[in-house]
This record gives C-alpha cells, structure tokens and sequence, in this order.
C-alpha cells in the first residue's frame, strides 16, 4: 500500500526506513523523500513511527511527562464524547 503519492513510497519502504533507525518523518524523507512534496502523507507516516515503536506522537510524549498518560498502555474503550457547546449567535 502506498503511504506517499507523490514519490510512490510504500507502507513497507517507511517500515524498512523505520527498521533502519528512522525515527522522525524528516529522516524517512531523506531516504526516501516521503512527505516532502505536498505533506499529506507526513500523519500516516508519524503513525507507522508510533506504531512501530520509533517513537511516539508528541502528544503521548506530552502526556507521559505530564504522568497523564503512560504511551505504551494499550489504548482503552473511547472516552465519552465531551457534551457539545451551544452555537453563539452571530
Ligand atoms: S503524498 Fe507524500 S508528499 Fe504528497
């Protein structure tokens, strides 16, 4: 499956990038120029990083250092939807 269009960059050459030691999309672009062109493919490629142990996203990062969260726990069931805020009139 491709990840980038715009240099035909597969799901397996980003986890091959991975495997070799990538752990941002800037040092997957170098190998391969994933994600330098129109940067639509940059948030798939953060998630194969994440999921494949590089390195989280900042926002766990964040929540880790904050002791919110702990980024290697298995996800839980989706929390409740926060209640929705009245429209403000125009
Ligand atoms: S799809 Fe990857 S840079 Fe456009």
């Amino acid at each position: 499956m491709y990840v980038c269009m715009c240099h035909a960059v597969t799901e397996d050459q980003v986890k091959k990038a991975i495997d070799a030691g990538a752990d941002t999309p800037r040092q997957i672009a170098k190998g391969c120029r994933a994600g330098t062109d129109c940067g639509s493919c940059v948030r798939r490629i953060q998630a194969l990083l994440g999921e494949h142990g590089a390195r989280p996203c900042p926002t766990a990062r964040l929540a880790a250092r904050l002791g919110l969260a702990d980024p290697e726990a298995a996800p839980s069931e989706a929390a409740p939807a926060a209640p929705s805020a009245p429209l403000r009139a125009a």
